[in-house]
């Protein structure tokens, strides 16, 4: 599925369509440049879930949980990460397999981690406030 978004305004009614799209999926790849929008994609992501607190914290480090309405959600940001063993030593699984929602940015840096199904999201920059977001389920 591909979405045209045009302004921020529109981004709420496209992770909708996402959610919709991604059927029984929970865990989600971002992918994109930086500042393509992952981050802010994802914020509109955690508030179609029903989140009651903004989705972002000071002491932001490789995972934030967040509390939706019915399903925890867990965003990460493996930028930083260095190695995948990292990944292992923050007990990644104990996410992945939990059940919860997982929005991921970055996956590039965890390739031989990645679970049987997700769904990726892929975020083109087209011009300052217009992105193109191709979402495929596997
Ligand atoms: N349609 C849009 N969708 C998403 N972001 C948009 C859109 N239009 C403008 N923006 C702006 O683009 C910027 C995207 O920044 P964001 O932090 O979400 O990027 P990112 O992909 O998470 O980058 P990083 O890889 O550094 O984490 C924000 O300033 C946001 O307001
Ligand atoms: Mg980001």
């Amino acid at each position: 599925m591909q979405l045209s978004v045009n302004t921020l305004a529109q981004l709420p009614q496209a992770a909708k369509a996402i959610l919709d799209h991604s059927a029984e999926n929970k865990i989600f790849l971002f992918y994109g440049d930086m500042g393509a929008g992952k981050t802010t994609l994802i914020k509109a992501l955690c508030e179609e879930l029903g989140i009651d607190e903004p989705a972002t914290s000071p002491t932001f480090s490789i995972v934030n949980e967040y509390i939706g309405r019915d399903s925890r959600i867990f965003h990460f940001d493996f930028y930083r990460l260095k190695t995948q063993t990292e990944a292992l030593d923050m007990g990644y699984e104990e996410y992945f397999y939990s059940g919860a929602y997982c929005f991921i940015e970055w996956p590039e840096k965890i390739p031989d981690l990645l679970p049987d199904h997700y769904t990726t999201v892929n975020i083109k920059v087209a011009d300052d406030n217009s992105r193109l977001i191709s979402i495929q389920n596997f």
